[in-house]
């Protein structure tokens, strides 16, 4: 794979929170007293799409009460692709839809769209770049104002980490199989542009966005009655088998002796090993490199936040290989389908599984 490593530092940082982070060494946490994320089992997942599905979990437009929708709901990068289609989904169900998008014109599009063509109402638009501070702000404090409270969150807004040579790849002509197999990473050498800024780009967006964007919004959704729900976009490609490194992989098995000080401390290695032309030797994964580290630490992330609050529901969800922008729509499923898993989730009932991974809508293994 070719890197284009840029000499200067990524301009894309937030001002939040510096990254790249000058290197640290990866430091153990002891165990935690708290217990680890519930694990309800196998067999929760036919309950939580019956239970999604079932008339008893539909909300029906505000609660008469207060003025106050029965469940709110906000979707990251709301405004194209597998996020327009959940919020379109959620708001089928009754749910009250904040949709995000980092630009306003598309946002508001995208509600029109929703609106004129499902003949929904309850959905609206709030700006959200989640790398903003500023805007990350402006929306907690909308929804405070507003509701008072947030019950949903899907954290969908993600970026590739790579640029493409549109034309070189469609004349490879890769069929999905080879895609999902990841036999495609030494094909697309030659089409895919893997620079340092994007990759400084994807764990940004895919990670530390995610992970602001959350803590923004946690203190509204503590106040969510029925017990909040975060469901986190991720990726096959979090898979830990994907991972060569043989002792991390082993280790990132272990969630409880992670937590964001440690995750910070890999990605700044990763990101140091990228800079240095080495990333095959120290096994960090080839295919996708940067958005592969992204989504396993989403993945360790949704693990960290399920331990730290039993008394909601987080999980993490790859959609499929779905036709969207992000894949330069060489993808098989339709949005609508991938949306299904974390809509599923958002609408589960309160006893069902946190702290797990989903391959659409059913339970899987990623580590
Ligand atoms: N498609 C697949 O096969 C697939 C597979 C596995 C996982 N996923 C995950 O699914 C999620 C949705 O992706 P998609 O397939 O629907 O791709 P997409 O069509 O490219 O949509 C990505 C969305 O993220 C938004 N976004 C990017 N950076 C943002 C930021 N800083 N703040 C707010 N929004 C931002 C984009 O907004 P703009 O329009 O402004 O760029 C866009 O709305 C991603 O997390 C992706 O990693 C997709």
């Amino acid at each position: 794979m070719s890197h284009h490593l840029a000499a200067t530092t990524p301009s894309v940082r937030p001002s939040s929170t510096p990254l790249p982070l000058p290197l640290q060494r990866a430091r153990p946490l002891s165990q935690r007293a708290n217990s680890v994320a519930t694990r309800t089992g196998r067999k929760p997942v036919a309950s939580v799409a019956a239970a999604a599905a079932s008339p008893t979990h539909r909300v029906d437009e505000m609660s008469e009460h207060q003025g106050i929708p029965e469940r709110v709901a906000v979707v990251t990068g709301g405004n194209r692709g597998i996020g327009i289609e959940v919020c379109r989904q959620l708001a089928l169900q009754g749910v009250t839809v904040i949709l995000t998008a980092r630009d306003e014109e598309r946002g508001k599009a995208a509600v029109e769209s929703i609106r004129s063509e499902s003949n929904l109402s309850d959905i609206i638009f709030h700006q959200l770049d989640i790398l903003d501070a500023g805007s990350r702000a402006s929306l907690a404090r909308h929804i405070e104002t507003r509701y008072g409270k947030l019950d949903i969150l899907v954290n969908n807004a993600g970026v590739g980490g790579v640029a493409v040579d549109q034309e070189g790849l469609r004349a490879l002509n890769i069929d999905p199989k080879m895609w999902l197999s990841g036999k495609a990473a030494h094909l697309i050498e030659s089409v895919i542009i893997q620079t340092y800024d994007e990759a400084v780009k994807c764990l940004n967006t895919n990670y530390y966005g995610l992970k602001w964007a959350t803590e923004a919004l946690l203190p509204l959704l503590k106040k969510s009655t029925s017990g909040a729900r975060i469901i986190n976009t991720t990726s096959l490609r979090s898979e830990l088998q994907r991972m060569p490194n043989e002792k991390l992989r082993e280790s990132l098995r272990d969630a409880n002796s992670w937590d964001e000080a440690r995750i910070e401390a890999m990605l700044s290695e990763f990101l140091e090993d990228m800079k240095n032309e080495r990333l095959e030797a120290a096994g960090w994964p080839m295919m996708l490199p940067a958005y592969s580290m992204s989504k396993m630490v989403v993945n360790l992330y949704t693990r960290i936040l399920a331990r730290r609050h039993p008394e909601m529901r987080i999980n993490c969800v790859h959609p499929g290989f779905v036709k969207t922008e992000i894949n330069w729509n060489t993808g098989v499923l339709s949005p609508e389908e991938g949306a299904r898993g974390a809509v599923m989730l958002a609408l589960a009932p309160g006893d069902g599984p946190t702290g797990c991974y989903f391959d659409q809508t059913k339970m899987g293994e990623a580590w």
